[in-house]
């Protein structure tokens, strides 16, 4: 009893010092949002004792803790939906149930989650397919993936990459009934840095017949070897998505390393040989000047120490970085943002490096957005944010899928 008070007490402590962390005064619904943050950030920070205690790994509890939103594989009147999977690859599957004269247009659905978290069973992931599948009319798969520290790159990736694969095979689509050049692949924060990465393979591969009709990046994480750029600096204690926070996850994602996390704060980690790589990510070029604010450009810090992690310089994990030639090949691209993100200059140049090289890249900037909004359009938290970031890309679908 004592114990359980004390937490309270604590957690309470902590609410209200968070609380008073300023949020941007264009943010709306502001105060429903300072109070998600809060309790978010006293949450993770209670997370980080109990790891300190030794007692379960944080990315092991956040999950078991999402894992108690799962739901079942649910049809209504409208949808099947089954769970199955491809070759191994779990996948939720939502069929509209009514005749159609014509095959349908279809949405691969990665869900995002640092690299560590969430399934297409969280309520939020299996609303939206639904949403999809409904308002489109459209066949959706909804791909699972495992997950960081267990499953380090390139495992999730090359999860996400078989499902896809597996899904253009002309036989399949003709089982679902789908129309093989009205396929999109779309996801969210770490969904989307599969999205992105799956999509060069996919279409610069001469092997797949089938190709993808457009992909779908909402707040899209898209390199790992800068983590300093202008948004990363304004968005350091960022609402919902932190800077320490982020390079915590992603860590776990790259390597077992317990150094790498504390050199990629000091943005002190790419080895020399990632040279050629940073043009790429040189924001002082790629991003709007509005954006680049008073920012200073340095040059890269390279090889003090270094770590000489292959992943480090693998357009897979950076789908950022691939050249000119590699992103010539894809196809028409919407890409949403959002200002108040960490991740909101990832999205930026990559929108600037498609347009470069020719291909049709449609841009939605939200500019009181924040990271993550998307998940609040499920009981009991909703704010009006995620239901209009949801209808923008849906409305971007309908149009052009
Ligand atoms: C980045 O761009 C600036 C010009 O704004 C240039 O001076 C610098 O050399 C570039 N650095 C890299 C690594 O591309
Ligand atoms: C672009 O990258 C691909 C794959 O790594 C490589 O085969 C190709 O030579 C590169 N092209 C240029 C122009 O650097």
């Amino acid at each position: 009893m004592g114990f359980k008070a004390l937490c309270l007490g604590l957690f309470f402590v902590f609410f209200l010092s968070y609380i008073h962390a300023p949020i941007p005064d264009n943010v709306e619904e502001s105060w429903k949002i300072m109070a998600l943050d809060a309790a978010a950030k006293v949450f993770s920070l209670m997370a980080m004792c109990i790891e300190k205690m030794g007692i379960i790994k944080y990315e092991e509890l956040i999950s078991i803790i999402l894992s108690l939103d799962y739901t079942q594989p649910h049809s209504d009147e409208y949808l099947t939906v089954t769970d199955t999977a491809f070759i191994d690859i779990p996948v939720r599957l939502y069929l509209p149930k009514r005749k159609s004269e014509i095959p349908r247009r279809a949405v691969i659905y990665v869900h995002g989650g640092a690299f560590c978290f969430g399934s297409f069973k969280n309520r939020v992931f299996d609303y939206l397919n639904r949403w999809t599948a409904n308002k489109l009319d459209a066949v959706v798969v909804s791909v699972d993936y495992r997950k960081a520290p267990q499953h380090k790159f390139p495992v999730p990736f090359e999860d996400v990459l078989t499902a896809v694969k597996f899904f253009l095979q002309d036989k399949i689509l003709t089982k679902y009934g789908v129309d093989p050049t009205r396929i999109c692949i779309s996801g969210d924060s770490s969904g989307s840095a599969f999205v992105a990465a799956v999509t060069q393979q996919i279409q610069n591969d001469p092997e797949m017949k089938h190709k993808i009709k457009t992909q779908a990046l909402i707040y899209p994480s898209l390199q790992i070897i800068d983590s300093y750029l202008p948004s990363f600096r304004e968005n350091e204690h960022g609402i919902l998505l932190t800077r320490d926070l982020a390079i915590k996850l992603v860590s776990s994602y790259l390597t077992e390393d317990e150094t790498f996390p504390q050199a990629v704060k000091r943005n002190q980690y790419m080895p020399l040989e990632s040279k050629h790589l940073f043009k790429f990510v040189n924001w002082s070029i790629l991003l709007p000047e509005k954006y680049r604010k008073d920012h200073v450009y340095t040059e890269p810090i390279l090889g003090s120490p270094g770590y000489s992690l292959p992943v480090l310089t693998d357009v897979r994990a950076s789908p950022l970085v691939a050249n000119d030639s590699q992103l010539q090949n894809l196809p028409l691209t919407y890409i949403l943002t959002c200002e108040y993100d960490i991740l909101r200059d990832d999205g930026l140049m990559f929108v600037s490096r498609l347009r470069n090289v020719g291909v049709q890249v449609t841009h939605d900037h939200i500019e009181n957005g924040i990271h993550g909004a998307l998940l609040y359009t499920v009981p009991p938290l909703y704010l009006r944010l995620g239901f209009r970031i949801r209808d923008m890309y849906i409305s971007w679908l309908d149009k052009n899928l």
